[in-house]
């Protein structure tokens, strides 16, 4: 097994060390990568585990009896194992592994929904989701006739509860929404709204796709029935995701995808379907890519969720203060910084977000710009796109230093 690096005492200028792809030159400049809401780096023990498993014991899981199999098998089942334990699930079993957030948002919505929602029940989203959180449930909502109602957001990009209280209904079955936004950075307050939800009868899913890899989340204490995440925003590989479930809410749903593995008994009319969790994997998964979610769960521990949120924290508060005094600079998202996470999306006067990008570029700095998956939200913030830059673990104060005067750049460049 790949050597493994521990860090006791936060320090992220060794914690870069770890990351291969941070110790090099784009334009000339050292990269600093502000792109990690889309995707994150990946540590060396992650790369290593996933090569390990390509080199030394790659073979399908739950099939074979041979040695390799039995290994991949353990591997792949300890690593949902680690990941159960990660978010505070009650047993593995309640940990489904998907392709990404996406995925896992679609699997509940086509077969919880497919089960569960008739014409005339609400669907309960807010403004700020992701496509992913909005889109599934549209196709749901035209598949069945239900109807689709969204929880608004005040001027600093805050949920307003109030909509929560007069949108829940008996009608609604499920509430539907983002931990952290991934254009605002809002965290918003999900045990109130699972308790306000759970009221009326309705379930409440999660889209943990900005929490998970940044805070301490616990299932339990969330009180939520659903949450889907991607490896990739949490320093693990493309490609795997998982869907955590309250057991007996699992154990009740139909599958999702049909074929190998999902099965218990299969006859030329008609199968019965295996139980949880294999009734949510059909066909080969992406076995290596699990058990490098896995090793992630383990890197992620040995730093500390904590410590991740606070090292973000103080980065947060560190890059609000250089951004708020460029001139021109417009911030979205809440100003309580305890209710934001480090992803700051902004607006320059006068100046296209791809053109900020792009010059930012120039300079080695990586920011995303667009409508980041949200055109909902950017309609509402009356802007056709935004520039986002989003800090991790890996980053340091220098590369906010750096954001502040390559935006001073771009304003001497479109002055
Ligand atoms: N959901 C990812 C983002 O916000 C892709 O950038």
């Amino acid at each position: 097994m790949p050597a493994t690096a521990t860090f006791p005492i936060f320090d992220a200028l060794s914690l870069r060390r770890e990351f291969p792809i941070l110790n090099q030159q784009i334009n000339g400049k050292p990269l600093a990568f502000l792109d990690s809401a889309a995707s994150s780096q990946k540590p060396r023990r992650v790369i290593d585990c996933l090569e390990d498993y390509y080199r030394r014991y790659n073979a399908n899981v739950h099939r074979g009896i041979y040695k390799l199999s039995e290994e991949a098998t353990f591997a792949y089942e300890r690593a949902r194992g680690k990941v159960a334990k990660f978010i505070g699930a009650a047993s593995p079993r309640e940990v489904i592994f998907t392709r990404n957030t996406t995925e896992a948002i679609n699997l509940v919505a086509n077969a919880w929904g497919g089960a569960n929602i008739r014409a005339g029940d609400r669907i309960l989203l807010t403004v700020m989701e992701h496509h992913s959180n909005i889109v599934p449930w549209q196709m749901l909502a035209q598949r069945t006739g239900a109807k689709l109602d969204y929880i608004g957001i005040d001027g600093q990009g805050r949920l307003v509860l109030d909509d929560l209280d007069r949108l829940l209904t008996e009608r609604t079955k499920i509430v539907a929404l983002t931990h952290q936004s991934n254009v605002l950075g809002t965290i918003n307050p999900v045990r109130l709204i699972a308790e306000r939800a759970h009221a009326c009868g309705a379930l409440v899913l999660l889209d943990a796709a900005q929490s998970v890899p940044h805070m301490a989340v616990n299932v339990a204490e969330l009180d939520a029935d659903f949450l889907a995440f991607s490896g990739h925003k949490m320093c693990g590989p493309t490609g795997i995701g998982a869907l955590w479930g309250r057991r007996n809410i699992l154990e009740a749903m139909p599958p999702f995808l049909g074929g190998g593995s999902m099965i218990n008994l299969v006859e030329l009319e008609q199968s019965t379907y295996a139980d949880v969790p294999s009734r949510f994997e059909a066909g080969t998964p992406a076995i290596g890519e699990a058990i490098a979610l896995g090793e992630t769960v383990d890197f992620l521990n040995s730093v500390g969720m904590e410590t991740i949120y606070h090292h973000e924290h103080e980065l947060l508060c560190y890059a609000l203060d250089r951004l708020l005094v460029v001139p021109g600079l417009i911030i979205h998202g809440p100003n309580t910084l305890e209710e934001r996470g480090a992803t700051i999306a902004f607006s320059l006067e006068g100046v296209h977000p791809h053109d900020v990008a792009a010059v930012l570029d120039s300079e080695g700095i990586a920011v995303r710009a667009g409508h980041h998956c949200a055109q909902p939200l950017h309609r509402i913030l009356d802007v056709p796109a935004t520039t986002r830059a989003s800090f991790y673990l890996y980053n340091i104060p220098e590369e906010a230093d750096r954001l502040a005067v390559g935006l001073e750049k771009v304003r001497k460049l479109f002055a």
